[in-house]
């Protein structure tokens, strides 16, 4: 922690949560498991954030693909978001984090939808930490909403043509409002961003860890908050002018 530079933090960490499953089976147990446990670690991440002094953390729980899982897996874990909503939320809101949930979320079950909304409700006034959940998401179906709202609102005359440009396309996704991801991390060892905020991490540094999510800790942030560090960021610049900047 002593190492961190606390004036080069990344404002907002993206993290792909993988590994549950291979972790669980490792342990000679099942799949949901291993999910439970990633539950365990999503509390010492928001908890090592906070403290840290993050601003933004973005977790990808579900992806839209996910639903093709076995149908036991998914109601698992819909039931798995619902109980850790119930159990955590009172706990987050005294920490003064506010939370945010992106995604095709009209998939999710009724009860998931309402546990969402009140979560988001609660703790709309927060100051501290943004947590960021992405539910039923994927960027590709973010990306053709984008297009889908922006040919609306030229077609209805609210929008010229010719004034869409990057931060008008950004305001039309999910994230509006949230600084882009300066950091990405993903567990397990797989080396992709599988669906997962394309528009956002254009400029992201990259992490890979082999850690299975389950046994990531904040000793795991913090290696890769020094990674992301030691990292030159030059935005298609060169290095000596981002050495005079
Ligand atoms: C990926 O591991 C993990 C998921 C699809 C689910 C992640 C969900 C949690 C950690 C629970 C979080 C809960 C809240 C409320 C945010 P995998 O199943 O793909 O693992 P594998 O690649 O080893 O099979």
């Amino acid at each position: 922690m002593e190492k961190l530079d606390l004036e080069r933090l990344p404002k907002h960490i993206a993290i792909i949560m993988d590994g549950n499953g291979r972790w669980a089976k490792e342990q000679g147990q099942d799949r949901l498991f291993g999910h439970y446990q990633g539950v365990v670690s999503v509390r010492k991440v928001v908890e090592a954030a906070t403290e840290i002094g993050i601003q933004y953390l973005t977790l990808y729980a579900f992806s839209t693909e996910n639903w093709d899982r076995p149908q036991e897996e998914v109601t698992g874990l819909m039931t798995l978001f619902v109980d850790t909503l119930a159990k955590e939320v009172p706990d987050l809101h005294k920490n003064n984090i506010k939370l945010h949930f992106i995604g095709n979320l009209d998939m999710l079950p009724n009860e998931a939808k309402e546990a969402l909304s009140n979560a988001t409700r609660l703790t709309a006034q927060n100051t501290g930490l943004t947590l960021i959940i992405a539910l039923s998401y994927s960027s590709r179906w973010e990306l053709v909403e984008a297009a889908k709202s922006l040919a609306i609102q030229v077609s209805k005359g609210s929008l010229a043509l010719a004034d869409i440009n990057d931060t008008v396309f950004a305001e039309n996704l999910s994230t509006k409002g949230f600084p882009d991801p300066e950091l990405m991390i993903r567990t397990s060892g797989e080396c992709r961003i599988s669906n997962f905020l394309l528009y956002q991490l254009a400029y992201a540094e990259l992490y890979f860890t082999d850690t299975r999510w389950p046994a990531f800790r904040k000793e795991d942030l913090l290696k890769a908050l020094l990674e992301y560090q030691s990292r030159e960021r030059r935005f298609g610049k060169t290095s000596e002018q981002i050495q005079i900047d």
